[in-house]
């Protein structure tokens, strides 16, 4: 027989740094065993918990929550920035930290006379922060790999996600500019928001008690 209690849709974005934010779902008082199982099924529920999980590509969980497919769900700072999704933003998790940041060869010298070719996987924030500083731009938009980049001559710098720094030291580049900080958000979609507020409000609680002493 179908349940008739609200289930609350979540979705996580599949990787490491899901596996951390169920975590802290689980600590909130959220916990859904089927998930904890080494299997390649993508959603799992917990009835009585009222929460339904499933794991979806880091960057699509912000369109399965502007969509109403999810409720709520863990998307990162800079695909919230990229995307402009139409959701609410509820809560930074402090988890998946990194940075927004311009890179390029130890050598490189710009030069502001000329248009700068900028590689990115972020077309929006790259636009946006140079437009910002009135600089004349050419976007290569890639989709992955974007430190090869520079190495080829395919761009003269790129603007991409820096976390240990390790990929851009291990391939001869550095940061030159610092664009925005970026972390783990917890999202809602604006109808559920509304109409599941209870259950919402409860995760919500039981994140705040467990986020404050999160320094990843
Ligand atoms: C991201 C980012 C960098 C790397 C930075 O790539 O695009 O390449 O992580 O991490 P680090 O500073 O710790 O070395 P991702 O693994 O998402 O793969 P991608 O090449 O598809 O962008």
């Amino acid at each position: 027989m179908k349940s008739l209690k609200t289930m609350l849709n979540i979705a996580l974005p599949k990787g490491r740094l899901g596996e951390k934010v169920y975590t802290m779902f689980k600590d909130a008082g959220f916990p859904c065993p089927s998930i904890e199982e080494n299997s390649r099924k993508l959603i799992f529920e917990n009835e009585e918990k009222q929460v339904r999980y499933f794991w979806v590509k880091p960057s699509d969980v912000a369109i399965y929550v502007e969509r109403g497919a999810a409720d709520i769900g863990v998307a990162g700072k800079d695909i919230l920035l990229e995307y402009q999704p139409d959701v609410y933003e509820l809560l930074d998790l402090n988890v998946g930290k990194c940075k927004m940041a311009v890179a390029a060869k130890k050598e490189f010298r710009d030069d502001a006379g000329k248009t700068l070719r900028v590689a990115t996987k972020f077309a929006n924030i790259t636009k946006n922060y140079y437009s910002s500083m009135g600089r004349e731009i050419d976007i290569i938009h890639l989709n992955g790999s974007i430190e090869i980049a520079p190495i080829l001559g395919l761009s003269d710098v790129i603007v991409d996600i820096v976390e240990t720094g390790t990929t851009l030291k291990e391939n001869n580049l550095e940061v030159i500019e610092s664009i925005v900080p970026i972390s783990a958000r917890l999202i809602a979609n604006k109808a559920s928001f509304k109409f599941k507020n209870d259950l919402i409000e409860q995760v919500l609680c039981g994140f705040k008690v467990n986020t404050e002493d999160n320094n990843d």
